[in-house]
This record gives C-alpha cells, sequence and structure tokens, in this order.
C-alpha cells in the first residue's frame, strides 16, 4: 500500500487492547496512527491536527462513538470515519451509516476487512472531496459569470439612455431650427408631440410606442425647411401654386426623414401624411379613411388642435371648447372619429399639457 503513508488515522476505542491492536495493524500497513481512548480525547487530537479518517468505537464510557462521529462530520468534514463495535447490530449501523459515516466493521474482524474498509473509505473521502471542490468551482464560475452578467446588463442600460438622450437632443435641435425659421408658437411641438402621445395612450399602446409617437411627431413639419420663404411668412391667402409649394413640406419631411430605423419610419410616415383627411380631401395623396396610417390620423388631430388653440402671425386662437366644437363637427369629413372621441374624451389631461407647455406668447385661456 504505497500511498497509505501519506494517512493520518485516528484511533478512538477505549480498550487498551484493541488501540494496541488497531494501531499496530495499521502502522505496519503505512498508516500514521494517534490513539485516543475517549470522545474528549478525540474532540481534543482533531483540534491540533487533521486527519484523514477516523476510526470510532461505538461503546465508550462519556460520549458515545455515534456522538463524535456527528460531531467529526458537522466540525471536520474533510476527516472520513469508519464505526468498530462489538454490537452486530444493523439498527445502529443504519442510523451510523445515515449520519455519514463510511463503514461499520464488527468485531471482532479479520485484519483484511478494517484494511479494506479504510482503503475504499479514503478512495470515497478523496472523490467526495474533488466532487465538492468542483461543485465550488462552478459555483464560483456561475457566480462571476452573473456578475458580469450583471455588470454588462448595467453598462447597456446606460449606453441605452444615452443613445436615447442624444438622439433626443438632436431631434429637438432639428426642430428648433425649423421652429426658429418658420417663428412659429413656440410650444406648439411640445404640446402636438404629447397630444399624439395621449392619443396613443388611450389606444392601449405600449409605453414605448408612444414615446416613439411622441418623438417622430416633433418632425412632423420639418419639410417646411425646404418652403420657400415667401410662401412660409405669406400673410395672406395663398394662390392655387403657393398651396402646393406649401403642401410640398409633406413631401419633403418624408425625403428628409426616410431611412430604416423605427422612429425615422414613424416620423416620415408622420410627416407625409399628418395633412391627409379621413374623407380624402386631404393632401399629398388625398388617401381615404384607414389607409391613412394610423400615426398620420393621429398627428392629424393634435396638430389641428394645437394650431386652431394657438395664436398664429396670421390667425387669432379660439377657445378650446370652440375647437372641438369645430373638430367635432368636421368628425367624420378630416379626422378619424374615433381617435378624435378618444381625444376629446381626454380633455382634462388635454389642458393639463397646454398648461405645462404655454407659449411665450400666452393664448386665450382655455
Ligand atoms: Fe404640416
Amino acid at each position: 500500500m504505497p500511498e497509505a503513508k501519506k494517512f493520518r488515522l485516528l484511533i478512538v476505542d477505549d480498550t487498551e487492547e484493541a488501540l494496541v491492536f488497531l494501531r499496530s495493524l495499521l502502522e505496519m500497513n503505512g498508516y500514521i496512527c494517534a490513539p485516543a481512548a475517549s470522545a474528549a480525547e478525540a474532540r481534543e487530537l482533531l483540534q491540533q491536527q487533521a486527519f484523514e479518517l477516523a476510526l470510532c468505537d461505538v461503546n465508550m464510557p462519556g460520549e458515545s462513538g455515534l456522538s463524535l462521529v456527528r460531531h467529526i462530520l458537522a466540525k471536520h468534514p474533510d476527516t472520513a470515519t469508519i464505526m468498530v463495535s462489538a454490537m452486530d447490530d444493523t439498527g445502529i449501523a443504519n442510523v451510523a451509516l445515515e449520519q455519514g459515516t463510511y463503514g461499520y466493521v464488527i468485531k471482532p474482524f479479520e485484519p483484511n476487512e478494517i484494511l479494506i474498509n479504510i482503503a475504499n473509505a479514503l478512495r470515497r473521502r478523496k472523490l467526495e472531496q474533488e466532487n465538492r471542490a468542483n461543485r465550488e468551482k462552478l459555483e464560483q464560475a456561475v457566480l462571476a459569470r452573473t456578475s458580469e452578467l450583471r455588470e454588462t446588463i448595467v453598462r447597456l442600460e446606460q449606453t441605452e439612455r444615452t443613445l436615447r438622450q442624444t438622439q433626443e437632443d438632436v431631434i429637438q435641435r432639428l426642430v428648433m431650427a425649423e421652429e426658429l425659421r418658420e417663428k412659429g408658437a413656440p410650444g406648439h411641438i411640445q404640446r402636438m408631440s404629447r397630444y399624439c402621445a395621449l392619443i396613443a395612450a388611450r389606444l392601449g399602446w405600449a409605453n414605448d410606442r408612444c414615446e416613439l409617437t411622441r418623438l417622430a411627431s416633433t418632425m412632423h413639419d420639418i419639410g417646411k425647411i425646404g418652403t420657400p420663404d415667401e410662401i412660409l411668412f405669406k400673410p395672406g391667402g395663398f394662390t392655387p401654386d403657393e398651396s402646393r409649394l406649401m403642401q410640398q413640406h409633406t413631401e419633403i419631411g418624408r425625403r428628409i426623414l426616410t431611412g430604416s430605423a423605427e422612429l425615422l419610419m414613424v416620423a416620415s410616415t408622420i410627416a407625409w401624411t399628418h395633412h391627409e383627411q379621413f374623407d380624402g380631401s386631404g393632401y399629398p395623396r388625398g388617401l381615404v379613411g384607414e389607409a391613412i396610417p394610423l400615426e398620420g390620423r393621429i398627428a392629424a388631430i393634435a396638430d389641428a388642435f394645437d394650431s386652431m388653440t394657438t395664436k398664429r402671425v396670421y390667425k387669432q386662437a379660439i377657445p378650446v371648447e370652440q375647437a372641438a366644437d369645430v373638430m367635432r363637427l368636421g368628425r367624420a369629413r378630416h379626422f378619424d372619429p374615433q381617435l378624435l372621441k378618444l381625444f376629446i374624451d381626454s380633455m382634462d389631461k388635454v389642458l393639463a399639457i397646454r398648461r405645462q407647455y404655454p407659449d411665450a406668447e400666452r393664448t386665450p385661456a382655455s
């Protein structure tokens, strides 16, 4: 048994004769042995040094071998245990094995019987230690991966927030450039886009889609960048040719915003279709009813309501109730009737948006 020299064995037995016999047998087979005549003595030795295995008698004065084995399993889990007893009692043997002891040898025993039990116990101990080490390694790897994953998610969320903010900032500046040129009502975009999000929310759309609709709708008139000054700032009515030039802001907006990102696709749709009317009398394509994309129908209501209730260089504002009446009258003609109902039914929220985003120059009280 060439490997045996590495192993330190604790032999616990209250019988001097048994101690002497076991010690000489095991030392002859290469084990390093420490004898203990009681459980108390064994506990002391276990405090002082590590053992690969403990052979414990069951019946001893004072603390029993079963109690000592429980202590070893709890406090010294790297020490394997084998019980040695004169009691040929399967009940006790089962209790001992259930506790976690590796073997139960009945006295008197053949020398080989004890040696085989010890060799088996040591092998099993080695396998269990390897299993435990592998399990711990695996648990640590899982913990490390989980932590890495959590950090990655936090970083991604931060990046996403930054990207969203950057995107919104860029859009705001683009819209601001168009607003400054048009010298339009300063709060129009803020209110109109929030009315759009309000209708989207009343349709039951998810928050992300409502927010997308809000952001996309801020760019609905971006095409006016391409409208000539003499048309954009003309105080009176338009000739048919001038009207056509003005109406081109929808097509120009579509061209500016056409892209593959979802935000641009929705923005392009809104820019292109926010002047379509439900009865087909709108522009640029004269689309009818549900052929007009939903976002375009939403934007038409939001844009018309805010335009009516806001003072512009060429017109006065009308009170909110009057604007709602005008829109109701034109319900089946200009606007999607279901969407208009959702909007008018949310008038308390509409008024809250008006209060939150007033123009620098106040419009008449609602
Ligand atoms: Fe427009």
